[in-house]
């Protein structure tokens, strides 16, 4: 785990992000659970306000419209729920507005795995086979292969702490990150 200094005043929040499959929302759960905080999957606030499932997104009104979606979502977030425990969507680091609320909402943990891992992982998700979009036209390991070597600067900048999750559990995981936590500056 390495640890960044946050470039902007931040907030009491603590959000999540990384490459799908390296399990935002459930160790967001259980961060959530152990801080006695709400919780908030940014994904599903989004399938919430449009009426849509998020591949209905992408397959009727195209990506650029998803993203739109997502900065709102954010921005309601961090204006609404400062307290929370938020899983953002893979992609929500695309856009630099989005990485300058996550950075003011609070302390971002990216949580991350090789691509390998991560492709065994989707596999066995049903949801990522029925419910989420593919990104490109390319399959699921060069998918996710160019997908985070594009990403992987934008999570390194938005991010105050990276973890790898490779062969840890989500409990495990979420207590590094509770451990940090208690030291960070953030109020408890
Ligand atoms: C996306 C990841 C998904 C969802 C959408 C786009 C991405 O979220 O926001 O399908 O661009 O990586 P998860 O990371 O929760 O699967």
């Amino acid at each position: 785990m390495s640890e960044r200094e946050p470039e902007i005043e931040r907030g009491g929040g603590l959000a999540l992000v990384g490459y799908r499959g390296t399990g935002k929302s459930t160790i967001g759960r259980l961060l959530a659970d152990r801080l006695r905080r709400p919780f908030v999957d940014a994904d599903d606030l989004i399938v919430e306000r449009a009426g849509r499932t998020i591949r209905a997104i992408f397959e009727e009104s195209g990506e650029p419209v998803f993203r739109d979606w997502e900065e709102r979502v954010l921005g309601e977030v961090v204006a609404s729920r400062p307290d929370a425990v938020l899983a953002t969507g893979g992609g929500a680091i695309l856009r630099e507005s989005n990485r300058r609320l996550l950075r003011s909402f609070g302390l971002v943990v990216w949580l991350r795995a090789e691509p390998d891992e991560l492709a065994r992982r989707l596999k066995a998700d049903s949801l990522a086979r029925h419910g989420r979009p593919s990104l490109t036209a390319a399959g699921t390991l060069r998918e996710i292969v160019d997908v985070l070597e594009a990403r992987t600067p934008l999570y390194r900048a938005v991010s105050n702490i990276e973890l790898d999750t490779q062969g840890k559990t989500p409990p495990e995981i979420a207590e590094v990150i509770l451990n940090h936590w208690s030291r960070s500056e953030a109020p408890v």
